[in-house]
């Protein structure tokens, strides 16, 4: 029975929330990941770094935010990492292989039967999960509270931000425990409350153009790296409310085929989160304007501030929201849906 406040959704409400969630996961957390490590943290940090793999398994948001995980792990830590759709859980293990499962609710049925077959492989599991008295979090071996606090809308937005941070948190943690010193700064990890904050003052703009493309027919999220897991993330959030055609592709893929789909119904959004251009994303912007497509970029940019992609999905959860609203839909309930997905 949570309230809506002044909000007249649910999953607006959420959006909003998301400054004060960023903020308390780094006050609870950064002096104890990045500044004093304590023991049984180092002991986790070591178990990554002394491992073979990790495997991470999740569904839907919360996989594109194993995704961010891994690709930080791999790159950053120089960890192998594997992710994969829960329910497409098959891996080839080590015995010194490590597990990480993602859940908002902690009761998705796949990611549960996930955590049966890294059981019987016999390998730690750390689970980052939003509720802490759920089945995944009392399987796992080891829990990270993603404390986005209740999340009632059935698009998740505030949990997945949480996931993202927490994950960029544990990573900060392994690499220090690696390397000795840290990779993301308390002071740029403080930054990101106030880049979320900044984000939530251009809900009017996005709102016009929600109302503009209306009857737009099909759109299209396109990035590069870490910003194809947002455009899979974007995309996954407009369909699941608005019932439109929408799909999110690592940006030079889309030349491979997808490309044919773009005409003058279609609108094409390219993220970019990371610190430099992206001149290759912006010519594919330019060719697909060239074939009729509308264009929307949402570049994030900001000098010195390399975690942008924490919070890079705000813009297109408000597009979301708004063209669901636009189209009379419920856009906390959406049709053929639930929040937790219990059964395989
Ligand atoms: O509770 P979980 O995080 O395990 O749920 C996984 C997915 O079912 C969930 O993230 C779903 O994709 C969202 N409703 C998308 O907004």
């Amino acid at each position: 029975m949570a309230k809506k406040k002044k909000f007249s959704t649910h999953m607006e409400k959420e959006i909003h929330e998301i400054p004060d969630v960023v903020l308390r996961i780094i006050q609870n957390y950064a002096p104890v990941f990045c500044e004093r490590i304590l023991p049984d943290v180092n002991e986790l940090a070591k178990l990554f770094y002394e491992c073979d793999t990790v495997h991470i398994a999740a569904c839907g948001t919360a996989y594109h935010a194993g995704l961010v995980i891994g690709k930080l792990m791999e790159e950053h830590c120089k960890i192998r990492t594997k992710v994969y759709i829960a329910s497409e859980f098959n891996p080839l293990v080590k015995s010194n292989d490590i597990a990480i499962v993602v859940s908002q609710s902690g009761e998705t049925a796949d990611t549960v039967s996930a955590m049966k077959r890294m059981k019987e492989y016999n390998i730690p599991i750390v689970a980052l999960c939003n509720v802490e008295n759920s089945t995944i979090a009392k399987t796992a071996d080891w829990v990270i509270p993603t404390r986005a606090g209740q999340e009632v809308s059935v698009a998740s937005t505030k949990a997945f931000i949480a996931q993202v941070l927490c994950g960029v948190i544990l990573v900060n943690n392994i690499f220090y425990s690696k390397y000795g010193r840290l990779l993301y700064t308390k002071s740029e990890l403080l930054n990101i409350p106030l880049q979320a904050t900044k984000l939530l003052s251009r809900k009017r703009e996005i709102k016009q153009l929600a109302k503009l493309h209306r009857k737009t027919q099909r759109i299209f999220f396109l990035g590069s790296g870490m910003d194809a897991f947002l455009a899979y993330e974007s995309a996954l959030k407009v369909k699941e409310i608005t019932y439109n055609h929408c799909e999110g592709y690592a940006a030079l893929e889309f030349r491979h085929g997808t490309m044919a789909l773009v005409d003058d119904k279609t609108l094409c959004v390219g993220i970019n989160t990371s610190q430099e251009k992206n001149d290759k994303l912006n010519n594919l912007m330019n060719d697909v304007k060239s074939r009729g497509s509308k264009i929307w970029n949402i570049d994030l940019f900001e000098s010195g501030n390399n975690l942008s992609f924490v919070v890079g999905a705000i813009p297109s959860f408000f597009f979301a929201l708004y063209l669901s609203k636009e189209k009379g839909n419920n856009t906390d309930k959406p049709r053929n849906l639930t929040k937790a997905v219990t059964i395989e």
